[in-house]
């Protein structure tokens, strides 16, 4: 499947797929790889791919009315444009678009243009930009749906989200985060709320601190599979969850944005590693 690999002049590597403008690989430059991709991944250039940012857009999660519609959108299936690949002498920055096709417009019948500028140095920053070129306000939901690379998930816990309102898609209905880091101890299916501030993925294991800073979205997920979802899911290996966690900069549930004709809405997530 077509690819692009970009290198920052530090040192940090980047893969990013035409198929969704899916980006399957950063590594900032003297860390580990920071996004995790299922070894059970199917590279069919139709299947969304396992791991690394799926583009969620114009819907997040299951079609609220239409069962029968992909999962989380049209946009993480089908090919993206190449707009541009420019490089300073601080980063690389390559830029995908799409405008949806008669089927996708079946499935969400609204024009617009979607614009994904991927920017790479020791950090990997994504803007995606949403533009309603048609002549009626529309609503969606979207994400960037980052999967990260644990040791275990087990061992790590995230800080920025204490004391906020979450719905969990597990036990079902609204809850109160505590004023402690978020650990993974079951099935974790989470959409904060109301969430504008940086994420830290600590993983003790890996000596590696993760921080995910965004704009433009006002929903945090937090998603981990465990153990009996992962085997019902056919691109997940059995045993891979202990080795992954989602913290995805999202604009869902009560959060969804409404855009007018002709403004547009940009979501950006920046992530980036340290040491510790
Ligand atoms: C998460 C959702 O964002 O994505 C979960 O909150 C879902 O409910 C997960 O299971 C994976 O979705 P998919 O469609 O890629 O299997």
């Amino acid at each position: 499947m077509p690819r692009l690999q970009l290198a920052s002049p530090d040192g940090s590597t980047a893969t990013v797929y035409q198929h969704g403008a899916h980006i399957s690989h950063f590594q900032p430059a003297g860390q580990s790889p920071v996004l995790w991709m299922s070894q059970s991944c199917v590279y069919d250039g139709k299947s969304p791919l396992r791991g690394g940012v799926p583009i969620c857009f114009p819907w997040f999660g299951p079609h609220a009315e239409r069962s029968e519609l992909p999962s989380h959108g049209y946009a993480r299936i089908r090919p993206w444009d190449v707009d541009s690949i420019t490089s300073t002498d601080t980063h690389t920055i390559a830029v995908f678009s799409m405008t949806p096709n008669d089927a996708e417009l079946e499935m969400f019948p609204n024009t617009c243009h979607v614009r994904l500028t991927v920017t790479l140095s020791s950090a990997l920053t994504m803007a995606l930009e949403i533009t309603n070129t048609s002549d009626s306000a529309f609503t969606i939901s979207t994400a960037l749906h980052s999967y990260f690379e644990v040791d275990d998930v087990k061992n790590v816990n995230i800080t920025g989200l204490e004391n906020t309102q979450y719905l969990s898609k597990v036990e079902g209905g609204t809850y109160t985060q505590d004023d402690q880091p978020i650990k993974f101890t079951r099935e974790t299916d989470r959409v904060y709320q109301n969430t504008t501030t940086t994420c830290l993925l600590h993983d003790p294991d890996k000596q590696r601190q993760i921080a995910i800073e965004k704009t433009g979205s006002k929903s945090t997920v937090v998603w981990n599979p465990w153990i009996e979802k992962s085997k019902n899911m056919p691109d997940f290996g059995d045993d891979e969850w202990p080795s992954m966690c989602c913290i995805e900069t999202a604009a869902a549930g009560p959060d969804a944005i409404t855009i007018e004709p002709g403004q547009a809405h940009t979501i950006t997530a920046k992530i980036s590693a340290q040491s510790t």
